[in-house]
């Protein structure tokens, strides 16, 4: 599925093949169907990689209803579920559909970066197939790590380190909208999003993130570039911004040092107004925002 813009309709109508399909609720509608093509629907509701962008009550409850008309299982894949910067939550697609989700956690967004333990909430049933597979596969997650999990809950350190983690983010995600503000041309559009750690920058057609990405790196500033979420290659013009990683004072290079590279970029086609910016002299080293964590 492909991340575009601030809303889920026109991409989940792309991935079903339905034109026409969808009626701005993000989900496919009347005689759309898999036609038993797949098994499940795999998604990601919340702050998702790599848009940012989090699906509404309404999407959810269309997505399910589409789910019980084909009796297909979803898989909610909602590492970043826990944080949070602003608005309300949002109910599970799990609280929905309990009896064919599976709702998917991580510990690698609230605990540790590269601490890959998760958690699966789902009925018994399910689970217990789940456990048939994982025992055939490795038998269980490692034991060390579920202990540290365990001790990391139960002693209250989950709760007080979370608090902490959203209010970092939520800083930079705040200033990292107020620098795009400040410094990225007309013509670039990108994402708010309430939660997580990405967002999804859109430029005017025409400008390649690829053919651009080894000028931006040399000049200290590193991306995603977008075409790399879709199967068929599209969306040559979009990229994925990372802003949890950096000190702010490396976030303002990097986002004067984009907004240059996309300028140069656009100057020889004339996409956008090329006025020129001052390069940062002190961003010696890359300016990464392709973390992931
Ligand atoms: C949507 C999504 N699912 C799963 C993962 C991986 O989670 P884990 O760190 O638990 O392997 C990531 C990124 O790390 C992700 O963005």
């Amino acid at each position: 599925m492909g991340p575009d813009g601030d809303k889920w309709s026109e991409t989940t109508q792309e991935t079903l093949g339905g034109a026409g399909a969808t009626a701005g609720s993000g989900v496919p509608q009347g005689a759309v169907t898999l036609k038993g093509r797949a098994k499940f629907i795999y998604i990601v509701p919340d702050f998702c990689n790599p848009s940012g962008i989090t699906m509404t009550l309404e999407e959810r409850q269309a997505l399910v209803d589409f789910a019980r008309r084909e009796d297909l299982l979803i898989v909610e894949d909602s590492p970043y579920r826990e944080l949070r910067y602003s608005g309300a939550d949002i109910p599970t697609i799990y609280s929905l559909a309990p009896e064919r989700t599976l709702h998917l956690g991580s510990f690698s967004k609230i605990f540790a970066p590269g601490f890959r333990l998760g958690w699966i909430i789902a009925e018994p049933q399910l689970l217990e197939q789940i456990f048939v597979c994982k025992q055939a596969l490795d038998l269980c997650p490692p034991v060390f790590d579920q202990y540290l999990a365990a001790e990391f809950m139960g002693s209250g350190a989950l709760d007080r380190n979370l608090a902490k983690s959203i209010d970092l983010y939520r800083g930079k995600r705040d200033y990292m909208l107020s620098l795009l503000e400040k410094y990225m041309p007309a013509g670039v559009s990108w994402t708010h999003p309430d939660g997580g750690l990405f967002l999804w920058v859109t430029l005017p057609e025409g400008i390649d993130t690829v053919a651009m990405y080894d000028s931006a790196l040399a000049a200290g500033v590193a991306y995603v570039a977008g075409s790399f979420f879709y199967l068929d290659g599209s969306h040559r013009n979009t990229m994925r911004l990372n802003f949890s990683y950096l000190a702010k004072e490396r976030m303002e290079a990097g986002v004067r040092l984009l907004a240059s590279e996309i300028r140069k970029a656009a100057s020889g086609s004339q996409i956008i107004d090329t006025q020129s910016v001052a390069k940062n002299k002190s961003a010696k080293n890359s300016d990464l925002f392709s973390g992931n964590h």
